[in-house]
């Protein structure tokens, strides 16, 4: 595990865009893992700032994302589908048919899931899936639970979850209870995996998730065992970590952006 400590959210954006345009120079037909939410945002930005400046295609990109709102069309103001292609499609050159998405009106959810599974491995498995953490240690929406799921599934979402997501919807009565997500299984196959954390309220829970036990009931705490995980962390973010890491036997990489 590599962890990238930056100044703040710009740079710790301007860092995750850095690794992921590295990828894209590397290898232009890469398959990028989307994540939604403030954490991303700003990374995505970067990308299609590159792109602009016309330093950078996604043309040949396929991306997945991670999870959506169950019963939400795509075209919801606050679908995951809907906030990629406001930030992501319509910025770049990355292509919507290489966009896939967990439908959020699939009729058969199960089913809607398991296809999901199969198409992530028809393009040879997720290059670098970008993540976020809930206050509650999700990675996607796979909620503390008392087991690690393996694949794409439907997921009970939190009320911790839903009260911080509500700030995008009029009323939290709207936040839906229910979401898709891959499971902590399709995450961990991702040939990298990069994590961004930005501030203060973050820091405890991401200490938790880098130190303590690895445990399904804070979800992210699975990344410890990752082949290739960097997680880029803005100085708030940090705060806790720099005090676990001197007690506790864990020794990553520490680095600075
Ligand atoms: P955030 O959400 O990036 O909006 O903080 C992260 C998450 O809930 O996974």
């Amino acid at each position: 595990m590599k962890i990238i400590g930056t100044k703040d959210y710009e740079h710790m954006s301007q860092a995750a865009a850095e690794i992921i345009i590295e990828k894209i120079k590397e290898k232009p037909d890469m398959v990028l893992g989307l994540a939604t939410g403030a954490s991303p945002l700003q990374t995505y930005r970067c990308l299609a700032q590159r792109y602009q400046e016309g330093s950078l295609s996604l043309k040949q990109v396929s991306a997945f994302n991670l999870d959506e709102y169950a019963g939400l069309p795509k075209t919801h103001e606050q679908s995951f589908y809907h906030y990629i292609k406001e930030n992501l499609i319509s910025q770049t050159d990355l292509q919507e048919e290489n966009v896939h998405v967990l439908h959020g009106m699939a009729e058969d959810a199960e089913l809607e899931c398991k296809a999901y599974e199969e198409r992530i491995a028809q393009l040879g498995g997720i290059d670098i899936q970008l993540l976020g953490i809930g206050l509650d240690g999700h990675i996607g929406f796979n909620e503390p639970d008392h087991i690690f799921s393996m694949t794409a599934h439907v997921s009970n979402l939190e009320e911790e979850t839903r009260q911080a997501n509500a700030k995008y919807f009029s009323r939290l009565e709207e936040v839906p209870k229910k979401a898709m997500t891959m499971g902590i299984g399709t995450i961990m196959q991702a040939e990298a995996l990069l994590l961004l954390v930005s501030g203060r309220e973050k820091a405890v829970v991401l200490a938790q998730a880098l130190y303590g036990p690895i445990n399904p009931q804070l979800p992210a705490s699975i990344v410890q065992i990752h082949h290739n995980c960097t997680v880029v962390v803005d100085e708030p973010a940090l705060q806790e970590l720099k005090k676990a890491k001197d007690t506790c036997f864990r020794r990553y990489q520490y680095e600075t952006f």
